[in-house]
């Protein structure tokens, strides 16, 4: 079938607005908050290597799918599987991302609201002079009660639905066009810092230099967990995003360079953090409190220490917001689309919605915590269900659709522009996507249930 036509659609207007914008959706807390704490407990090096290895073969061609089903279907993700796929069931697939995407949005406003908080606490240099115990029970006495996260994640969804609000052009690319940048200067500035301190050594060789002996099944496991959320793949955000896309950029090379920028600002953020830690003799292997506990306790020790934590924290309000829109675009752009509502109402329609189930996340840390599901919360549910199940799903079913399902001139067609783009290494692509993509997502998918 030919592309089909559909003029006068908001879009982005620059190949450098693109990048910003999917870059920015990338690069977010699953870069800053989650790769340090997870390569922590998984051995450092060993893990970066396998992590690597996985976005070059998986994460690139999924993200390639995406972009390619988005701007091919010119809609949502929702309306571009049922235009690419009349009568059939594909736009399930779709159904499944906007679900994911409510969830997500809902446990990613928590920790966003967190750091909004600690970008605060950075600024009235309430670190200073506090014990490792004190700052520890600081965080635990903030995240435990229920007003002032609350207060926080409502503030950072109004902020992500002023965005949104803008739209495309004058919303999403317009901001993350500033950010971007001003983030990227701000880690530079951090892994600098963090490069002088005495003792830097350390953290270096934990990231980079690989023990062998580390490597199992479950690293395996989490670094493709882990290279999923971090490239925004398998929820349909680049499908969005890809509709947005001008049908003269080359998609192959936006894929590529939006994975090499979200795992370059991955390492930086682990340039920025290990040596700190090793310098300070703290424990890499802490866990998600990493950021919150052991960070301010670095900040409050090392010189220049105010001037950085305010630094650092504003720099991850910056990487979770341009995240957010991401995700709450998915859901606009199907309202807007396919149920015909205004902008500004489909906005705050979904924003009221994933605060609602957001408020119960947050909650899930203090006065809900015994409201559990198995051995999860309802964070831990929300966050398992989506980033476990949903998201791994959904890649399985993008690149099924786009290996099996699509003709393969339709495909060739949208990824040379018509012809236009010289595709060098497309038989590679084509394999991985029909066959190696599809077996490994569904081991990661049937370990992560507990199948194998
Ligand atoms: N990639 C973002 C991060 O690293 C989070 C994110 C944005 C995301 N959009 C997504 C995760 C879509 C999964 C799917 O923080």
């Amino acid at each position: 079938m030919s592309a089909p036509e559909l003029g006068g659609r908001d879009g982005f207007t620059s190949k450098f607005g693109i990048l910003c914008a999917a870059a920015g959706s990338a690069v977010g807390l699953g870069n800053i908050w989650r790769f340090p704490y997870v390569v922590g407990e998984s051995g450092g090096a060993a893990f970066l290597l396998i992590y690597l290895g996985l976005v070059v073969l998986l994460g690139i061609p999924v993200m390639l799918s995406e972009l390619l089903i988005g701007r091919r279907g010119q809609r949502n993700a929702f309306g571009s599987f049922r235009l690419l796929a009349p009568g059939k069931k594909w736009w399930l697939v779709g159904v499944m991302g906007i679900a994911a995407a409510f969830m997500i949005l809902a446990f990613y406003s928590t920790i966003a609201g967190w750091t909004l908080e600690y970008l605060i606490k950075a600024f009235s240099n309430s670190f200073s002079g506090k014990s490792s115990d004190e700052l520890g029970a600081m965080f635990q006495v903030f995240h435990t009660q229920a007003f002032r996260p609350l207060v926080w994640q409502v503030i950072f969804m109004a902020m992500t639905a002023g965005i949104i609000l803008g739209g495309v052009r004058k919303g999403i690319e317009k901001y993350t066009k500033v950010l971007m940048p001003f983030l990227v200067v701000l880690l530079l500035i951090m892994a600098i810092r963090a490069l002088t301190l005495p003792g830097a050594m350390g953290g270096l060789s934990f990231l980079f230099k690989p023990d062998f002996s580390e490597i199992n099944s479950r690293v395996f496991l989490s670094a493709l967990g882990q290279a999923f959320f971090s490239l925004s793949i398998g929820m349909g955000t680049l499908i969005t995003y890809g509709s947005y896309i001008n049908k003269k950029n080359n998609l192959n090379n936006i894929a590529i360079e939006v994975s090499v920028v979200d795992t370059l600002i991955a390492i930086l953020a682990g340039v920025a953090i290990f040596p700190a830690v090793f310098a300070f003799g703290l424990d890499p292997a802490e866990g998600p409190g990493l950021i919150f506990h052991v960070l301010p306790n670095i900040f409050q020790q090392m010189p220049g220490g105010y001037f950085f934590a305010v630094i650092f924290f504003l720099l991850l309000v910056i990487a979770a917001l341009t995240s957010s829109i991401s995700i709450l675009e998915v859901v606009v752009a199907y309202l807007v689309e396919e149920l015909k509502i205004v902008r500004s109402k489909a906005t705050l329609l979904a924003t009221v919605a994933a605060l609602f189930v957001g408020l119960f996340c947050t909650l899930s840390f203090g006065a809900l915590k015994d409201v559990t599901l198995g051995s999860l919360s309802i964070f831990g549910v929300l966050d398992f269900t989506a980033s476990n199940i949903l998201l791994p799903l959904g890649g399985l079913f993008i690149v099924l659709f786009v290996g099996w399902y699509l003709k393969d001139s339709d495909v060739k067609d949208e990824l040379s522009n018509g012809g236009l783009l010289k595709l060098k290494i497309y038989r590679l692509f084509r394999f991985v996507l029909r066959f190696i993509a599809p077996v490994a997502i569904a081991i990661v998918f049937m370990h992560s249930i507990g199948l194998i």
